[in-house]
C-alpha cells in the first residue's frame, strides 16, 4: 500500500489518549498533527495544522469505500465555499488538521479508532483516512470534525474475512449521473436501500459546458484544468442525495470516460476542447481531481497514469473485478471516417487490438476464477455482450465499446469463461439490459458464457433507441433512469432494475421495473 494517505493508528491504541481543544471564533485548532507521509500514527498534544476557515467547511459530506476485512478509507474534502471560483473550496492554502473518528454507534459511544489527519492544499484539501483495527463483516459509523465543526455521520461496512463462510451479499451498481439531465433523485432512494455496499462504474462527473437548464453544475466551460475538475466535483459533491448515498454506504470506484473527456481511448478523444497534444495534461488533471474527490484506497497519481483496476473478495460467496476500460484501450476503429460513433469497417476486425492493455488483461486472466468463491461479479464499464443498433441489413456498432475490439473481446470472454459463475455488471449505456454474454458474440452456434445486467443511468439522457432488431442476445431492454441492485447467495443471484418514475423531479417515486435470477451452475438468467 502506497501511502499518500494520512496515518491512521490501526490498532486503535491511542484512544483517549489526547484531548481536543475548540477554536474560539474563526480560529479553528486541531490538537494533533499526523505526517502525510502515510507512513506515521498520529501523535498526540501538538497543535499544529490550523487555518482560519470561512465557514462550515464539510459541505461536499463524507464517504467511505475500499474495504478490506480490517480497514476503510474515510473520506471528506474541506471546502466551506464549495463553488469558490478563485480557491478550491474558499480554502487558504495551508495544511489543515482533521480529527477523524469511527465507531459501533452513530452516538459515537463505542469509538474503535480515531486520529488526526492533515488536509493538504496540493490534494485539494481532500483526506483519504485509512480507519484500521475494524472487525470483519461489521457495520460501523465515522466522522470528521474540525474545530467547532463536525461533518455529517457516515455509515460504512467491512469485508468478511476472505474464505469465510456468507449466506449473503447485496450491492447496488450505480453511473453515469450526468448533471444537467436529471435530478440525483435515484441517489436518495438508494440511500435507503438495505445494501453492504456501492458499485460504481463511472461517469461520476460530465465534463461539458453546463448550459443553460434547470439545473447547472460549475464552472460553466466545459473543463479542462485541474481547477476546473476540482469545481465540478464539488458542484457534484454538494448534491444532498448524492450526498445521502455516500453517507449511507461504502462505495466501491472505477471510471469511464467522462471523467476525463467523451470518448477518451487512451491518449486521443475524438474532439475536444483542448489540443490533442494537450491531452496528457488535461488526463493528469482528471486523474487528480477524480483521486481527490473519491473514497479510494488507490494512492495519489501525480501523472496521466492511475491504475484503478482492483479486484474485492467477499467471503466464500463473490469477488468483484473493477475493470478500466478508457486509459490502456487502443483508439476507436475508423475514428476518422465513421461519422456519429457508428459504423463498421475493416480495421475494426484487425487482430491485436487491445481495450484493458496487456497489464490489465493478464491481471484479469489470474484473478477470475481463481479461489473458492461461487460467484465472480465483472465489474465492465462498457457494455460487453454487443449491442448491433443498425436496422434492415445494415451494421451499426458503437465502436467506443467493445463492439470496436472483436478481437480482444473473444480473449476477455475466455478468461472469464474460467470461473464458475460470472456475472457481468455494466454501465454507460444510458439503458438497463439484460444481454447473454455468448463466447463469440453475433456468431451462430456461440456458447452463452455469463450474463450481463446493465444498470439504468442515474440521470444521464437515456439511449432510447431500440436495438432488438440485430441484437438477438438482447433479453430485455428498460429505457429508465435508476439502478440496479444485486443480491449474490451461495444458490442464486437476483437482479432487481429499480426504476424511477421522472429523473427531473428530486421527489419522484421508485419502483421495481424487471427481477432476473440465475442459478449457480447456469448462466441463464430468468425474469421472475
Ligand atoms: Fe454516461
Amino acid at each position: 500500500m502506497n501511502g499518500k494517505w494520512p496515518a491512521a493508528d490501526a490498532t486503535g491504541s491511542t484512544i483517549g489518549r489526547r484531548g481536543f481543544l475548540v477554536g474560539s471564533g474563526a480560529l479553528l485548532l486541531a490538537t494533533a498533527c499526523s505526517g502525510d507521509d502515510g507512513g506515521s500514527a498520529s501523535s498526540p498534544s501538538t497543535t499544529l495544522h490550523t487555518a482560519r476557515l470561512s465557514g462550515d467547511p464539510f459541505t461536499l459530506g463524507v464517504a467511505s469505500g475500499d474495504p478490506t476485512p480490517g480497514s476503510m478509507i474515510l473520506w471528506t474534502r474541506l471546502a466551506p465555499q464549495p463553488l469558490a471560483a478563485d480557491s478550491p473550496g474558499g480554502m487558504p492554502d495551508d495544511l489543515v488538521d482533521v480529527r477523524w473518528q469511527i465507531a459501533t454507534d452513530d452516538a459515537f459511544a463505542a469509538v474503535v479508532n480515531e486520529g488526526v489527519a492533515t488536509a493538504d492544499p496540493d490534494y485539494g484539501h481532500s483526506l483519504h483516512v485509512e480507519a484500521g483495527g475494524l472487525d470483519p463483516a461489521a457495520t460501523y459509523f465515522y466522522r470528521f470534525t474540525v474545530g467547532d465543526f463536525t461533518s455529517a455521520t457516515g455509515r460504512t461496512r467491512t469485508l468478511p474475512e476472505e474464505g469465510a463462510s456468507l449466506d449473503r451479499l447485496t450491492l447496488a451498481v450505480a453511473n453515469c449521473q450526468w448533471y444537467e439531465s436529471g435530478t440525483f433523485a435515484a441517489y436518495r432512494h438508494l440511500a435507503e436501500e438495505d445494501l453492504d455496499l456501492v458499485v460504481h462504474l463511472g461517469d461520476y462527473i460530465y465534463e461539458y459546458a453546463a448550459g443553460t437548464g434547470a439545473r447547472q453544475s460549475a464552472p460553466a466551460h466545459e473543463i479542462v484544468t485541474l481547477p476546473d475538475y476540482r469545481l465540478r466535483y464539488a458542484s457534484y459533491k454538494v448534491d444532498p442525495d448524492l450526498q445521502a448515498a455516500h453517507h449511507a454506504h461504502p462505495f466501491l470506484c472505477t471510471w469511464d470516460d467522462h471523467e476525463v473527456a467523451n470518448n477518451y481511448l487512451g491518449d486521443t478523444v475524438p474532439e475536444g476542447a483542448v489540443p490533442v497534444e494537450q491531452f496528457p495534461e488535461r488526463k493528469a488533471a482528471a486523474y487528480r481531481a477524480w483521486w481527490e474527490n473519491i473514497p479510494t484506497r488507490l494512492p495519489a497519481p501525480d501523472s496521466d497514469q492511475l491504475d484503478v483496476f482492483q479486484a474485492f473478495t467477499f467471503g466464500d460467496l463473490a469477488r468483484l473485478e473493477l475493470l478500466d476500460q478508457r486509459q490502456y484501450a487502443d483508439v476507436a476503429p475508423c475514428r476518422d471516417v465513421v461519422a456519429d460513433d457508428y459504423g463498421d469497417c475493416a480495421e475494426r476486425t484487425e487482430e491485436d487490438r487491445t481495450r484493458l492493455g496487456a497489464d490489465q488483461e493478464a491481471w484479469f486472466a489470474e484473478t477470475v476464477g481463481q479461489g473458492d468463491v461461487t460467484w465472480d461479479l465483472v465489474g465492465n464499464p462498457v457494455v460487453l455482450a454487443g449491442i448491433d443498433a443498425g436496422t434492415g441489413d445494415e451494421p451499426a456498432f458503437y465502436l467506443d465499446t467493445w463492439d470496436g475490439y472483436p478481437d480482444a473481446r473473444v480473449r476477455f470472454i475466455a478468461a472469464m469463461a474460467e470461473a464458475d459463475n460470472p456475472v457481468v455488471l455494466t454501465g454507460d449505456y444510458h439503458a438497463g439490459m439484460v444481454l447473454d454474454v455468448n463466447d463469440r458474440p453475433f456468431e451462430a452456434g456461440a456458447s452463452l458464457v455469463a450474463p450481463e445486467f446493465m444498470a439504468p443511468p442515474i440521470s444521464s439522457v437515456l439511449f432510447d433507441a431500440d436495438v432488438s432488431a440485430r441484437t438477438p442476445q438482447l433479453r430485455q431492454q428498460l429505457n429508465a433512469h435508476g439502478y440496479l441492485t444485486v443480491t449474490a447467495e451461495p444458490d442464486r443471484l437476483t437482479a432487481t432494475f429499480r426504476v424511477l418514475d421522472d429523473v427531473t423531479d428530486a421527489r419522484t417515486a421508485i419502483t421495481t421495473a424487471a427481477t432476473w435470477q440465475v442459478d449457480a451452475g447456469d448462466p441463464t438468467p430468468r425474469e421472475v
